[in-house]
């Protein structure tokens, strides 16, 4: 039943945000004085996060952008699951597609990241969705099926967040619509192969906006949104929280 999943807004800040853009957090805080009706959780790129773990308000949690497969080891540049958690993050964002795309990322490395954000205690927020050429080819809910069934390691639907963000709506100020969203989000749910799909939180992302937000988040197995370039703006993301008063 949706009204077991409480909803969850989480702001992707990609490769975005040097230290005077810490004032982001004072301005959040202002702008939001009430604990949000949702779970909020920021994800700034790495090296703002120990300072951001300081002084964020109570109500926000921190995440990581990526994470290795790995705990620790000869692996130069790479940040692990352990190492966010040692921060105080409370989740990670793994197979976003610009990673897929950038890094090369198959289902596999990104099952395998998952795998150890969720040894380290972390939740990985695991990102699934189809490039226009697939949607437009009708195969848009295979894809995302398959990079579910491939991309998420045995757990239990607590223990990850799934967040559908189709490849031609991010970034681009095209979302999918409202009832292409639900449609999607419900045929993950049903795809699910844990017994507790009614408790897997699935986000919507993509060129998600204050002016759109309403529609995407009210819809029933849209549990959330994954949100880039409104996350940036502080007012543009207090506002998105605000839809779910
Ligand atoms: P966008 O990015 O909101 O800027 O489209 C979303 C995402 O890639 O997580």
């Amino acid at each position: 039943m949706a009204m077991m999943r409480r909803k969850l807004v989480a702001g992707n800040w990609k490769m975005n945000g040097l230290q005077k853009d810490r004032q982001f957090l004072s301005d959040l805080a202002t702008l939001h004085s009430e604990t949000p009706n949702a779970d909020v959780l920021l994800c700034p790129p790495a090296t703002l996060l120990t300072s951001m773990a300081a002084t964020r308000p109570g109500w926000l949690m921190l995440g990581g952008q990526d994470c290795a497969m790995t705990q620790s080891g000869a692996h130069t540049g790479d940040i692990s699951a352990e190492m966010l958690a040692d921060l105080g993050c409370s989740h990670v964002i793994v197979g976003h597609s610009e990673r897929r795309a950038d890094h090369g990322e198959t289902d596999a490395v990104v099952r395998a990241k998952a795998q150890a954000a969720i040894q380290a205690g972390l939740i990985p927020i695991i990102c699934v969705g189809e490039t226009l050429e697939q949607r437009e080819s009708g195969l848009a809910e295979a894809v995302v099926v398959s990079q579910l069934s491939a991309g998420v390691p045995e757990c239990e639907a607590g223990q990850v967040v799934i967040a559908y963000e189709p490849v031609w709506a991010i970034g681009t100020g095209r979302t999918a619509s409202p009832e292409d969203a639900q449609a999607m989000h419900a045929a993950l749910r049903a795809a699910w192969s844990g017994a507790d799909s009614a408790a897997l939180r699935i986000l919507y992302g993509g060129s998600m906006n204050p002016g759109n937000a309403d529609a995407l988040l009210s819809q029933s197995d849209v549990d959330g949104g994954l949100i880039g370039g409104a996350s940036l703006k502080p007012d543009q993301f207090a506002s998105i929280i605000r839809t779910l008063r």
